[in-house]
This record gives C-alpha cells, structure tokens and sequence, in this order.
C-alpha cells in the first residue's frame, strides 16, 4: 500500500533527477560520449562560436518544461513550438550540429539515447572545448513529446532588460541560486569580450561597469551578488567550481524519466 502510493507519487511527480545517472548507457550505448564530443569537436573547430551556441541551446531548453529537448521541436502547419519564441527566434542555433549528432549516435545504437541527453553531453563537450571546467555528466533524460510557445513565451527565460530580483526570481523558479545564476552568466564568451576562453574576463568587465547587457551588469550593481562577482574576478578557480555545480543543477531541470516521454528517433518531430 505505502509502496503503491509512493509508486503514484513518483509518476504524478513525472520526473525526477534522482533516475539520471553517469552510466544510464553503459550497456545500451556506450559509445554516446565519444560520438558527441568527436561532432561538437569538428564544429567548433569549423566554427568557434558554435560551442557557445550549443551551450545556451541546452539552457534555453532547460529553463522551458525542463531539460526535455522541446526546444528542438520543428512548427509545423498544426502546431508550434518554442522556436520563434522572443528569445529563441533568430539567436538560438546548432540545431544541425544537434540533428547530425542524433544521426551518428542512431547509427551506432537505434532508438536508444534521448535528443534531451543530446543536447546536454553537447553543452558539457562544448563548455570543456573553449576551456572551460570538465565533468561527468548524468544522462537518462527522456524527450518530450510536445512543446508550447506559449511556455517559452511565458517570461520564463530571462531578458536583457531584467534587474537583478527579476533574475535571481527567475532562477530560484527553475531552483537555482543566486550563485548558480552569477556562475552560469560568465560563460558566453561574446559577453565577456573574450570569445576565446571560459576566464573570468566577464567578472572583470563587470567591475569595470564594462557590462554588455543590463542584465549583466545588474549582478555587479551594488546589490548582494557583488561579492561573487569580486571573487570570481580574482579566483579563476572559484568561477569554475561554482559553474560545474551550477551546469549539473541546470541540467538537471525536471528531466522526463522511466515512463515518462520518449526516445525520439528525430529531434524535430515527435515519434
Ligand atoms: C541571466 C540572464 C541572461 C540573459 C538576459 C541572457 C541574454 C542573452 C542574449 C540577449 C544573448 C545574445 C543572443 C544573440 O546574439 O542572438 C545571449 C547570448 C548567450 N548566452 Fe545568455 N543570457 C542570460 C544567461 C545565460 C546563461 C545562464 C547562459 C548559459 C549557461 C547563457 C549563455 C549564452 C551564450 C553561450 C550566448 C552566446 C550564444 C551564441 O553566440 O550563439 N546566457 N544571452
Ligand atoms: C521569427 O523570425 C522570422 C525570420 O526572420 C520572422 O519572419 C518571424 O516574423 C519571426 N517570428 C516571430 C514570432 O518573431
Ligand atoms: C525589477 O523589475 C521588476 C519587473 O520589471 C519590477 O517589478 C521591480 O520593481 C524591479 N525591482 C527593482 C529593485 O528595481
């Protein structure tokens, strides 16, 4: 009886970060890791700001129903997804990178790893590539099979114009921290004027009121994130600590597990 209540409850709940694991594919598709850093290797190398791009696809998707791969749901004449989203319309990118890696792994392991682990091996790869930290990344993310341009219109994802309660608010909804928000900030190379590494130039422009966006400099504007500020612009170390614990947080955003969504054979389009 307690079993079969806690049983509904899991599945009421829907999703759980407790089901993720590093060894989700050990046996089912082991290969997935080689395959999706030797893909987002050869893209950056074709062209460096992809590693970037991928990175904000996966927040993108993760701040939107979770870290479920939606975003990468095509529109089509009868329904319309997270794409054109304010956001999202013209900005987010490497959605071919994300359809030539699924192609590979398909290959390699049919009807196995989910689009949603996709794109988080992928941002993991692309945030070590430009230099920054390394980790083991949980996997065990089922797809969605729907997405709502409504939601990713909702005011979930942040905007360049928020101020620093807007922001800290919008992250404790998806339960990050100010820290996780302060860390995750500092790793769009085109903001801190250094497209080449994940230093913490960003850190330093933001002490020099040097902030490309309202939003960036609202974390160094005298209010309580300042002091993360300071210290990741003198601890370079410090910045990367905190960004591992805060790309696992986010990554895992209510991911679909057990039952729940699907293994999509396109990431475009459900099965
Ligand atoms: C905190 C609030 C945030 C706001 C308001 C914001 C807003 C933006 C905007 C307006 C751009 C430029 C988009 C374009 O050029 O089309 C951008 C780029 C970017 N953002 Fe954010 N962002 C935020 C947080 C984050 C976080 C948490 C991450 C990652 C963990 C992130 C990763 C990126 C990356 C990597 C780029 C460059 C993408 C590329 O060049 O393709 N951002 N962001
Ligand atoms: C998205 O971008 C396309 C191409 O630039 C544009 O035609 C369309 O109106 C945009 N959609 C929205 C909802 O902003
Ligand atoms: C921050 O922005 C929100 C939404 O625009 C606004 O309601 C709030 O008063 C602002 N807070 C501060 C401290 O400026």
């Amino acid at each position: 009886m307690v079993v079969g209540l806690l049983v509904v409850l899991a599945q009421l709940k829907g999703s759980s970060s407790t089901h993720l694991s590093t060894d989700f594919y050990k046996k089912s598709c082991p290969k997935v890791f080689s395959i999706v850093k030797s893909v987002v290797k050869s893209a950056v190398m074709e062209e460096k700001r992809m590693g970037a791009s991928l990175l904000r696809l996966h927040f993108h998707d993760c701040f939107v129903q979770g870290c479920d791969a939606s975003i990468l749901l095509d529109d089509t004449s009868t329904f319309k997804g997270e794409k054109t989203a304010g956001g999202n319309n013209n900005s987010v990118r490497g959605y071919e990178v994300i359809d030539h890696i699924k192609l590979k792994v398909e290959e390699a392991c049919p009807g196995i790893v989910s689009c949603a682990d996709i794109v988080t091996i992928a941002a993991r790869d692309s945030v070590a590539l430009l230099g920054g930290p390394k980790w083991k990344v949980k996997v065990g993310r089922r797809d969605s099979k729907t997405a709502s341009l409504e939601a990713a219109n909702s005011g979930v994802l942040p905007s360049p114009a928020s101020n620093l309660s807007t922001l800290i608010q919008k992250f404790k909804d998806q339960g990050l921290s100010p820290t996780d928000l302060v860390a995750l900030s500092g790793t769009p190379p085109a903001r801190s004027k250094n497209s080449e590494n994940f230093d913490n130039a960003y850190f330093k422009n933001l002490k020099a009121k040097k902030g490309l966006l309202h939003s960036d400099q609202a974390l160094y504007s005298g209010g309580s994130t300042d002091w993360l500020v300071e210290l990741y612009s003198r601890c370079h170390e410090a910045f990367h600590k905190d960004l591992v614990a805060a790309m696992i947080k986010m990554g895992n955003i209510s991911p679909l597990t057990g039952l729940n969504g699907e293994i999509r054979k396109n990431c475009r389009r459900p099965n």
